[in-house]
């Protein structure tokens, strides 16, 4: 019985500790087993469904994260993805991915888990990676048609020995299980109140405490945009549109997207 702790870990049980109604969460379906949550939740946004509908699966076979990376998700981890459709521009978008990454860390913070935001969206804690957002949208000129956020956090779940300097879960980080259920509550109401301020209010309220937060600030880093451009430089954190600024040699440059490493 290795999740004992977890084996209440379903849709009723993590409806049933949500304190209140929640735009984000209104419908939440619990699967043992799919190829990927991310994939389930953009077939039924093609199909109109509407926001507020959650998947989330114990286990994914073929679950994926940015540039199409295969995402490793054994049990015991928190693999879920929700539909959103916020009335904002298209161009926000970006903003809203690194609001999310605000929200899984002030999750870790009730954990005492001091964590970084490594830009735009990867969690880290201990220089290895515990969680990772990827947001995919559906969009038609200065309308946003949907946005599927798949959020993968490595909890109890053990990881493959190949990724052990680079993936860390939280069972390591404490030394002991932890409550799925809980941790998804209190991550659902952490994302809840982001996203209204977001929606409501804009980034700007944002933007010091993702610079608080962020890897490697001040440090030598190097940015890949995946279309064969590597700036390297001194990771000076976000600008007010959660642009990333870099100080390299040819002076200071704004990235808008882009895989960023240490040097
Ligand atoms: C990344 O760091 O590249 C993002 C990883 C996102 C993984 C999650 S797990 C739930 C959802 N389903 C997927 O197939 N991917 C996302």
């Amino acid at each position: 019985m290795r999740f004992i702790k977890n084996k209440n870990f379903n849709e009723h049980e993590i409806k049933s500790k949500l304190k209140k109604p929640f735009k984000i969460c209104k419908i939440i379906k619990y699967y043992k087993q799919l190829p990927s949550t991310q994939t389930t939740v953009k077939k039924l946004a093609e199909k109109n469904f509407e926001e507020g509908f959650i998947i989330v699966a114990e286990k994914q076979t073929n679950g994926y994260g940015r540039t199409k990376k295969t995402w490793s998700s054994n049990v015991g981890g928190l693999w879920f993805s929700m539909l959103l459709k916020p009335l904002i521009h298209p161009d926000e978008v970006s903003k809203l991915t690194l609001v999310l990454g605000i929200a899984l860390k002030r999750t870790l913070k009730k954990y005492k888990v001091d964590s970084k935001i490594k830009w735009p969206n990867d969690t880290f804690v201990n220089g290895r990676k515990i969680a990772g957002i990827l947001v995919e949208m559906s969009a038609k000129q200065d309308r946003i048609n949907w946005i599927v956020v798949g959020i993968g956090i490595n909890i109890n779940n053990k990881l493959p020995k190949k990724f052990a300097d680079v993936f860390i879960s939280l069972k390591e980080v404490l030394g002991k299980e932890v409550d799925r259920t809980e941790f998804f509550a209190e991550l659902l109401a952490k994302i809840e109140e982001i996203y209204n301020n977001f929606c409501n209010t804009g980034f700007e309220m944002f933007v010091e405490e993702y610079n608080r937060n962020i890897a490697y600030k001040n440090e030598n880093i190097i940015i890949d945009d995946g279309y064969n451009n590597i700036v390297s430089g001194v990771n000076l954190g976000i600008d007010e549109d959660g642009r990333l600024i870099v100080n390299t040699k040819i002076g200071l440059q704004k990235i808008i997207s882009g895989t960023l490493m240490k040097t």
